[in-house]
């Protein structure tokens, strides 16, 4: 039987691209599936000025094949310093879709990002009186906090005060992986909304120990336990406009996943589409995947949602048990596993 589904062109509103050999390698996979994606600014050193994100955005454009078309988005990474002129800039020259917010040495290159939420009230401010979205990392670096719990523990004491201090304040909650974050997100005004991972769909903490140690299903905010990941399928096919999808595909070379102090990140870009497919087509939802995919993340960014489409086949194929990555390699989600679901066009 011939299975197929068409899906207006969807876009990812979380991505690690990085940069240089590095960038060149994976920007097709993205390309080929999404029209635009919310690109990251952790690089090293991270895009903290609209000129930097203006040059990135360059080297991506550059990066990419000719025959492809695709939107990078930009994002300004939040410092103690950031200024609110550097805000009103990116918005001037229209570079700018969103501020993201690193709590200092929360995850891979944050070292440079916010120390104490208060020192950026001011910017906080320009931000909610123009509408720029503020991208949250919403983990606690309180090393007493039990790694499972620093989502939760973020959320408690730094995100629900900060949305009463600035209540208009447009907030994504990132990669969530909790059910409280699940139901902050569903209570909260409509200006908040959420990112949900493939790998956090199909994915809970038992594959981080899975007959061994697998760095490869190491990312932050780590896997959560099974009734977490029931939560988030749920919030994802709700239809609900406030989840939407955020790959958060984080490329690590293999050398430094597989490390005796190994890199948080999952690469899901090869196949980020595919994924979520599946986890829909597992929840008996895959009715529900095409608003979640394509439609909540460009409203929510105020851009036209896309006009073309792709479609998928129902068609098992096997996932390359490593890609080139620069002068190294990369080891994708299912190396060398079957997937269900097939980019055909
Ligand atoms: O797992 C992650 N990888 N989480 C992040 O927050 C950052 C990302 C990366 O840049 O590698
Ligand atoms: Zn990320």
């Amino acid at each position: 039987m011939l299975k197929t589904l068409t899906l207006t062109r969807p876009d990812d509103c979380h991505l690690h691209l990085r940069d240089g050999e590095q960038m060149r390698a994976v920007l097709p996979d993205t390309a080929r599936r999404f029209a635009r994606a919310i690109v990251m600014p952790n690089l090293k050193p991270p895009i903290i000025t609209a000129e930097m994100a203006l040059i990135y955005r360059e080297h991506i454009l550059a990066a990419l094949p000719p025959d492809m078309r695709f939107e990078p988005l930009m994002t300004l990474y939040l410092t103690d310093n950031t200024a609110p002129s550097e805000i009103f800039e990116g918005r001037r020259n229209g570079t700018i879709h969103g501020v993201k917010y690193y709590p200092a040495g929360a995850t891979t290159n944050s070292a440079a990002g916010v120390t104490d939420i208060a020192r950026c009230y001011q910017t906080l401010a320009a931000m909610e009186e123009i509408g720029m979205p503020l991208l949250v990392h919403g983990e606690v670096t309180d090393p007493a906090v039990d790694v499972f719990d620093r989502e939760k523990s973020f959320l408690d004491r730094v995100l629900m005060p900060l949305t009463q201090r600035f209540p208009q304040l447009r907030i994504v909650f990132e990669h969530i992986t909790t059910q409280e974050a699940v139901e902050f997100v569903t209570g909260a005004w409509g200006h908040i909304a959420a990112t949900i991972t493939a790998h956090h769909m199909l994915l809970n903490r038992n594959a981080m120990f899975q007959g061994g140690i697998r760095p490869h299903h190491y990312c932050l905010p780590v896997l959560k336990r099974e009734t977490h990941r029931q939560k988030l399928v749920e919030a994802a096919i709700s239809g609900n406009p406030k989840f939407f999808l955020g790959t958060d595909s984080a490329p690590h070379p293999r050398s430094a996943k597989e490390s005796t102090c190994g890199c948080a990140g999952v690469y899901t870009a090869h196949a980020a589409i595919e994924l979520y497919a599946e986890a829909f087509e597992q929840a008996g939802a895959l009715d529900k995947l095409e608003a979640f995919a394509s439609f909540h993340g460009a409203d929510f960014y105020k851009l036209p949602r896309n006009k073309d489409s792709i479609t998928l086949k129902k068609e098992s194929w096997i996932v390359p048990s490593q890609l080139s990555f620069g002068n190294e390699t990369l080891i994708p989600l299912r190396a060398g596993e079957s997937l269900a679901w097939k980019l055909i066009g």
